[in-house]
């Protein structure tokens, strides 16, 4: 076993204090986890701080709140023998080492008490089972009983104990290997990724609020195609969101292909995860093609087609957040709105007039911005000529957006009559007529037979209401 001591992980004044509860309990304790984990990667501090008592940890995070200025509250946590505190802007949690046993029903293991080997046994992989000791004796020296140094320097994901009792026992953490090697760029050892695949049902025993917590990480990471070809490859994607492996495969009829959508699917979503840490906005990148596996047809006039996989998929988007019991909120709404709108864009590119920019600026309002990344993250042409022309057609859009927004302000329209001045000027009720001129004159904004402004839409409506046998009682 390696001897390193890392005082300087130990720099925050909470430990000097976590020490010293300790020594006066006459117990030992430990940081571990992923405060050890990410020190020695680099990554900045996390914020939040794990704690191992070779004893009571309850009484070691009383102990400690007692030791500070600010008599923290401690959060107890009985049934799983853990209490969390918060100081200096961080949760530090306190757990009593332990040892743990199985069933096959469910993630709750039996627990009884154990040594800090006992504890580092338990955890997930081995550069998560780092301990820093807080004893007097040998304060902040390193206790790496697996090679988890070792595993951090070769960048890889490896249990401590037998890879398929680990993720049989706790299923989350087949998530979580994956999760981490999207996140630090890692690999899965092969034992590993095989125990993964083999155990890969139980993911069905783990609430759906932590698989979407772990697929939020992945998707957030700097490359979340690390993550979501990993839960393509050990076939958890295909229980998780069968919506995206529908998409892989490539058809040929008549010599015609199409593309393999779900690897295409990987590639905007690194794309856009260059430009956007929007985790919305990642997550329509993600479900942007899913209507193209219902809608996929061949006619032998056009080849392959998709016809209104925008609107099947942003309905599929409201099934599958259900499914997943993602909260079905604005948040939502958003992702719909850009998956039913991804194309819109691109169609617009090919001829680039001010009504159809005015129209996709009012439809998108203030989402605009995101589709137009959203689109360009799209572009995945392997041709180089093609890569530039598609580009810079989108710049062309941007530009004329830019300069029909200046002159029309149609995003987050407002219309410049309202519907009492309209019921004033012809001495109406509320009526069906109203609506139609409202509508007839913002028709005419956008298709720029007006301006968007006052005197133009009074002309406009006195016109409109002459048609529909309206008398104006006032010019
Ligand atoms: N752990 C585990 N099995 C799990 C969850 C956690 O063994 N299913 C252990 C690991 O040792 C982990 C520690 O508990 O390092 C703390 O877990 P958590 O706070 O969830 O994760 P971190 O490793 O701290 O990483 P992150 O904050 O990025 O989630």
């Amino acid at each position: 076993m390696t001897k390193n001591t890392y005082k300087e992980a130990l720099a925050h004044p909470i430990f000097e204090l976590i020490a010293t509860s300790s020594k006066e309990l006459g117990i030992e304790s430990y940081v571990i986890g992923g405060y050890v984990r990410d020190f020695l990667l680099n990554r900045g501090k996390g914020m939040d701080i794990d704690i191992v008592a070779v004893g009571s940890g309850i009484e070691l995070a009383q102990k400690t709140a007692s030791l500070l200025s600010h008599k923290p509250k401690v959060q107890i946590f009985k049934t799983y023998g853990t209490a969390m505190l918060r100081a200096y802007d961080r949760e530090i949690e306190f757990v009593g080492a332990r040892r743990e046993s199985y069933s096959e029903e469910s993630r709750n293991p039996e627990v009884a008490s154990g040594t800090l080997q006992d504890d580092q046994n338990r955890r997930d992989f081995t550069i998560n089972a780092l301990a820093l000791s807080l004893n007097q004796d040998d304060y902040g020296q390193l206790l790496d009983p697996f090679g988890g140094i070792e595993d951090l320097k070769r960048k890889i994901i490896r249990t401590p104990l037998n890879p398929d009792i680990t993720y049989s026992d706790d299923p989350l953490r087949m998530l979580r290997a994956v999760r981490f090697a999207s996140q630090l760029n890692f690999k899965i050892e092969r034992e590993s990724l095989q125990a993964i695949s083999k155990n890969r049902d139980r993911i069905k025993i783990i609430s759906k609020e932590r698989i979407v917590d772990e697929l939020h990480k992945i998707l957030r990471s700097p490359k979340p195609s690390i993550g979501f070809g990993l839960l393509h490859q050990t076939g958890l994607l295909k229980i998780i969101l069968p919506e995206l492996t529908a998409l892989e495969g490539i058809d040929e009829i008549e010599g015609q292909r199409h593309k393999d959508n779900f690897w295409h699917t990987l590639e905007v979503v690194d794309n856009i995860a260059e430009n956007t840490d929007d985790l919305w906005l990642r997550w329509a990148a993600l479900l942007h093609d899913i209507g193209k596996a219902p809608t996929k047809k061949f006619d032998s006039k056009v080849g392959w087609t998709f016809h209104g996989h925008e609107f099947v998929g942003s309905k599929m988007v409201y099934k599958l957040f259900k499914r997943l019991r993602m909260p079905l909120n604005e948040k939502m709404k958003y992702v719909q709105k850009l998956v039913l709108m991804s194309s819109r864009p691109i169609v617009l590119a090919q001829e680039v007039t001010d009504s159809a920019v005015r129209r996709l600026i009012f439809d998108a309002g203030d989402h605009i911005e995101d589709l137009m990344t959203l689109c360009e993250a799209d572009i995945t042409t392997k041709n180089p000529r093609r890569f530039k022309k598609y580009h810079n057609n989108f710049k062309l859009v941007r530009r004329k957006m830019k300069e029909v927004e200046e002159r029309d302000h149609v995003r987050n329209f407002q219309p410049p009559i309202s519907g009492e001045e309209i019921m004033e000027i012809f001495n109406i009720r509320p009526s069906r007529e109203i609506g139609i001129i409202k509508d007839a004159i913002k028709e005419a904004i956008l298709e720029g037979e007006i301006p968007n402004e006052y005197e133009p839409a009074r002309k406009y409506m006195l016109e409109k209401g002459r048609e529909l046998g309206l008398e104006p009682v006032k010019e």
